[in-house]
């Protein structure tokens, strides 16, 4: 008979982290697509950024199995485990906005560092197949104008969310070292696409251009994002899960880098064309703010994904405005969808971050 790690990538059983929450929803989607024997495990804990409707396509799936709880939580995990016999772990589960991390870093400690140990505390009593930690290019810290981070760059976090992936990263090295769980660690640079949460640049613009409401602009606007559209981001995990080598580091960039300023005029043209609304009064709304992250915020984030192009022949998708088209076309469809995952917790959030504290440099003109 087979042992578990050796069945083949079609009769995968998932247990999926975060699954509520915008790249996981969208994976969890593409591989019960995608793999017609994979079954999956969402533990989601549900806080602001999980919404159980970002799943509803599958939720009657047979495959697919919910289960609100929190990775900090052992006894549960161990308990999911001994029932449903994973045989790969990706952990999604993390609270990511760096703004928020400015705010409160405890929620960050917990959840990102404690949750991963705690998960990787479960593999060592289980016969796991994989563990796949999904990383963040913003351990490597910024960039000046030139250059890109490879996977052996220094880890040189700036804001307490990255410092946190970080050491999620260094502890799952631990545990491939100390332990031999089968880790693989995979930093991907920043994802764009349907259902992510509208604390986000490209989420947060639309919906404040639909509102008519100012479009904030942390500083110069100059600081650089490479932008990945999310289902090449869930492609290049499910090909982690199936052909990367344990105990390695996988970049997955974009290669679109991009200033945030010219992404939000983007946003402004294709709104202007989507609405048939006047295209200087949208752009009227973009406000240069005094940058609420201080020296944590990073100048430029680009990543040499050269290793996953080599070893595992992924490569993203190239045509950065016709995937933003479609996916601010997703947005202005889900309006409602933008409604009911920005409830008062969202406007409390916001009041912090851009209510009178936070002074204006200038506008738009
Ligand atoms: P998200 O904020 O949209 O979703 C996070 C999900 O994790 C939510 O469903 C939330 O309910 C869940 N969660 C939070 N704390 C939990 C806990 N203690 N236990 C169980 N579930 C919990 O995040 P996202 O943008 O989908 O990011 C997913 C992962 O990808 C994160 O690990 C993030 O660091 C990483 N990442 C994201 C990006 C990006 O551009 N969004 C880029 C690189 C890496
Ligand atoms: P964000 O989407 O929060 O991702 P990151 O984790 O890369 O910071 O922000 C992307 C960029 O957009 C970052 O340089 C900060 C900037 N930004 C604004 O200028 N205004 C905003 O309201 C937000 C949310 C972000």
């Amino acid at each position: 008979m087979k042992k578990r790690n050796e069945r083949t990538p079609e009769q995968l059983s998932l247990l999926v982290t975060g699954g509520a929450g915008f790249i996981g929803s969208n994976f969890i989607k593409y591989m019960l697509e995608k793999h017609t024997k994979v079954s999956i495990t969402n533990l989601d804990k549900l806080t602001y950024a999980g919404n159980l409707e970002n799943l509803k396509e599958v939720e009657n799936n047979p495959r697919y199995t919910f289960v609100r709880g929190d990775i900090t939580n052992l006894k549960l995990i161990d308990r999911l485990f001994r029932r449903r016999n994973f045989n790969v772990v990706i952990n999604f589960a993390a609270e990511t906005h760096v703004d928020r991390s400015l705010l409160k870093s405890s929620p960050f400690i917990q959840t990102n560092i404690i949750g991963t140990l705690t998960l990787l505390e479960a593999a060592r009593q289980h016969n796991l197949g994989r563990f796949i930690q999904i990383s963040t290019d913003e351990v490597y810290g910024s960039l000046n104008k030139e250059g890109n981070f490879s996977e052996k760059s220094p880890l040189k976090p700036n804001s307490p969310y990255s410092a946190t992936k970080a050491s999620a990263d260094l502890i799952c090295r631990s545990y491939w070292k100390g332990y031999n769980i089968p880790i693989i660690i995979a930093r991907s640079s920043n994802n764009y696409g349907p259902y992510q949460f509208p604390e986000k640049l490209i989420p947060l613009m639309i919906k404040n251009a639909l509102e008519g409401k100012e479009l904030p602009v942390y500083g110069d606007g100059l600081n650089i994002r490479d932008w990945l559209y999310v289902k090449d981001n869930c492609r290049a995990i499910d090909l982690v899960i199936r052909k990367g080598r344990i105990g390695e580091i996988y970049n997955i960039g974009g290669n679109c880098e991009k200033s945030n300023i010219e992404v939000i005029n983007f946003i402004c043209n294709v709104i202007s064309e989507e609405k048939n609304r006047d295209k200087e009064e949208l752009k009227s709304l973009i406000t240069f703010i005094k940058d609420p992250r201080g020296k944590a915020h990073d100048f430029r984030y680009a990543l040499n994904s050269s290793k996953i192009k080599e070893e595992i022949g992924w490569e993203p998708t190239t045509d950065f405005e016709s995937r933003l088209r479609e996916t601010i076309r997703w947005y202005l469809k889900n309006i409602e969808w933008i409604k009911r995952v920005t409830t008062g917790e969202y406007r409390e959030y916001y009041e912090k971050i851009y209510g009178k504290n936070h002074q204006k440099i200038r506008d738009s003109k």
